[in-house]
């Protein structure tokens, strides 16, 4: 992505920015002048991707963060506002899949995964950092956005969120629930010009896939259900999430971005 000037004077909250998607969209972000607080569960990868960042000098930092803790979101939104004066942006994209890596969403490949096989923990598991995460998150930083005017909120949903599959039916439930949370968190916000927008990437090379993308079976059909014929990159998520950050995005609030190379057109 090439440097630019879309967010500067901003503070953003990126979450699950020690990896994939979310450390390409903080890096992204930095790259258009936010200052950016990076949180992930994983300390040591979050450490080195701010200390990129700072080294081609942008502004961020690091704080090791659980989104499933209500008690931690309410000191992140507190670092984020004394470091930089306010806080304009959150993206959450912290999340977990919870899914066996070999299983196929479209056909099924192999057996397994569906709801007869499920367990209590694991549906609270994922249930608990991809939606109840994102609702925390956004509970969060409210009042902060509201003292500065306004803010963006973009929620990370998938196309697992707008269609069902073969398996793995906690993480699409979840991602349901980020999909239409954001909706009404976008007409309860409206009045303060907090906008609330969710983004349906399709599969995406990243360390959550790479399990799957790196069985050739699992590799083709997933490339066969995909029109433009290749796996998304982090760079292409992280593009939607400037778009949506920015005063580009200022009259859209509860969309839905779906950005899945034509996945689910068809
Ligand atoms: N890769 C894809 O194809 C794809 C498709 C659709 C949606 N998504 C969504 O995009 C988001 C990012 O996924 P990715 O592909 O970059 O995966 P990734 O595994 O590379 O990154 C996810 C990050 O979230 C962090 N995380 C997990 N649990 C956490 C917790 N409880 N608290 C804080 N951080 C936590 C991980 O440490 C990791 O750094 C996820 O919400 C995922 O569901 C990904």
């Amino acid at each position: 992505m090439q440097p630019g000037q879309r967010l500067v004077g901003k503070v953003a909250i990126v979450t699950g920015a020690a990896s994939g998607i979310g450390a390409e969209t903080a890096r992204a972000f930095a790259m258009h002048g936010a200052k950016v607080l990076l949180t992930d569960a994983n300390a040591a990868l979050g450490k080195a991707v701010t200390e990129e960042i700072v080294g081609k000098g942008g502004t961020a930092s690091f704080a090791v963060q659980d989104v499933a803790s209500e008690s931690r979101w309410a000191e992140i939104a507190a670092e984020a506002e004394t470091r930089y004066g306010r806080i304009d942006i959150l993206c959450n994209i912290a999340g977990i899949s919870g899914r066996d890596p070999r299983q196929n969403i479209q056909s099924g490949l192999i057996g397994g995964g569906r709801i007869g096989d499920q367990t209590l923990e694991q549906w609270n598991k994922v249930l608990e950092i991809n939606a109840t995460g994102t609702f925390l998150g956004v509970k969060a930083v409210i009042p902060a956005m509201q003292r500065a005017g306004g803010g963006s909120i973009i929620n990370i949903s998938s196309i697992c969120g707008i269609v069902g599959s073969h398996s793995n039916a906690a993480y699409h439930a979840s991602k349901g629930a980020v999909r239409i949370f954001s909706k009404a968190a976008a007409i309860q916000y409206a009045r303060d010009q907090i906008r609330v927008n969710s983004i349906h990437p399709g599969f995406v090379d990243t360390p959550m896939t790479k399990p799957g993308h790196s069985n050739p079976e699992v590799a083709q059909v997933r490339l066969d259900a995909t029109p433009l014929g290749r796996f998304g990159t982090p760079a292409d998520i992280a593009a939607g999430c400037l778009y949506l950050a920015s005063d580009d995005a200022a009259w859209v609030t509860g969309s839905e971005l779906v950005i899945d190379g034509g996945m689910t057109a068809n």
